[in-house]
């Protein structure tokens, strides 16, 4: 159980906030469910967002990324559960009501309207004085770059611009809780990886917290405090990129992050599994019973080539893929089996077609039951 402890209000009608083992919570996720017809896009999520931190929701097409975020927005309602922002019940509130940034994949800009108004939208509507709205107009576009297209018009601009735009239009009103879905996604992946950097630079200075889906998984390696993995309407895992890469929990997280090399088999006794690739060490504390059915985890750069008929599997050299910083290589075992090893640029060329042997340290391989 987590200690909740009640915060003093931060400012007048202002909802306590309560903390969760000392982090502020800013949204809380309890026992949320979705169902459309006789499909569960949800199952009963219960999730807490800390105040401050930028979330990402990585998952697999259908895992139920945008629906989540629907229902958080107040755009969908939930068939059960609640949603509790800065502590208060939201779940019936109207969208307009919540005090929430959206931006989405194609966030539809006014096209009859200039990047400044655009971006100025919202203020309009909450009646912000003329002065005041010019400047946080300026202020917000300069923060995404776009200092000197106040009156172009969308049309006028590229994706990423328009982009930003948007991103400018959400910062705007300084919302406490932005959510994104995929916001990056239409962009060519240079662009992307600047506009995750911006995203980062606008997070830290506005201390906003931030939920933002994406399926690439390295876009969530780069930019999350944490990440949520969510697979088929449930939540998988949730924690920091290093250890979601390191100590991935399931089956479908190792395979979803990154890339993982996996022995399938069964557990035998004396620490060793044994399926179609062979008879393996497990390693210490694995924590899998005799018989139990699960498959050994390696990352590429744990996998170490050395001569054929030497190392724990054999295999033969199927591929090469030159990638800059290192090359993967591709090994295909007995059983079919492809197995990716990763070489430096310093390690000798390992010619396609050789036989080679593999090996690792016990401590680099986990393993996950099926
Ligand atoms: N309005 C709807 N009516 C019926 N089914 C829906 C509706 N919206 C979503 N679903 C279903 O709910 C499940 C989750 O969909 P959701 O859009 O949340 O997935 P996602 O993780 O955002 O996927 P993607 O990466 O493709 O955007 C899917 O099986 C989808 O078909
Ligand atoms: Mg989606």
């Amino acid at each position: 159980m987590s200690t909740l402890t009640q915060l003093p209000h931060a400012s007048p009608g202002q909802a306590p906030v309560q903390s969760v083992n000392g982090a502020a919570v800013k949204l809380r996720v309890e026992g949320l469910g979705k169902r459309y017809g006789n499909i569960d896009a949800l199952h009963a999520l219960d999730l807490q967002v800390r105040s401050g931190e930028l979330l990402t929701l990585l998952g697999a097409s259908g895992s139920g990324k945008t629906t989540l975020l629907q229902i958080i927005s107040g755009l969908v309602a939930p068939t059960s559960g609640r949603i509790l922002i800065d502590d208060r019940d939201q779940t019936h509130a109207p969208a307009h009501q919540r005090d929430i940034g959206v931006v989405f994949q194609n966030y539809a800009l006014f096209p009859h309207l200039t990047v400044a108004q655009n971006v100025g939208f919202a203020l309009d509507m909450r009646a912000v004085s003329r002065n005041e709205a010019q400047r946080r107009i300026s202020e917000a576009l300069t923060m995404v770059g776009l200092d000197s297209m106040h009156q172009r018009f969308p049309r006028e601009l590229s994706g990423g611009q328009q982009q930003r735009v948007a991103l400018a239009r959400c910062f705007i009103y300084k919302p406490s809780l932005i959510l994104m879905d995929e916001p990056l996604s239409a962009l060519d992946r240079k662009l992307r990886e600047t506009m995750q950097m911006e995203i980062k630079r606008l997070h830290r200075e506005t201390g906003s917290t931030i939920i933002f889906v994406t399926h690439d998984q390295d876009e969530a390696l780069a930019l999350s405090d944490r990440i949520c993995m969510m697979h088929n309407g449930r939540i998988e895992q949730i924690d920091d990129p290093q250890t979601m890469y390191e100590r991935p929990r399931t089956l479908a997280v190792a395979r979803f992050i990154g890339i993982s090399n996996v022995l399938e088999g069964k557990v035998l006794p004396g620490n060793r599994l044994d399926g179609a690739d062979g008879n393996v060490a497990l390693p210490e504390g694995h924590g899998a019973q005799a018989n139990q059915s699960g498959a050994l985890v390696i990352r590429p750069e744990h996998l170490h080539a050395v001569a054929a008929e030497q190392g724990a599997l054999q295999g033969q050299v199927v591929d090469s893929v030159y990638a800059g910083v290192e090359t993967r290589v591709v090994v295909r075992l007995a059983s079919g089996n492809l197995l990716v090893v990763r070489r430096s640029g310093g390690d000798a060329p390992l010619t396609i077609g050789s036989r080679i042997g593999l090996e690792w340290l016990a401590q680099h391989a986990r393993f996950l039951p099926a």
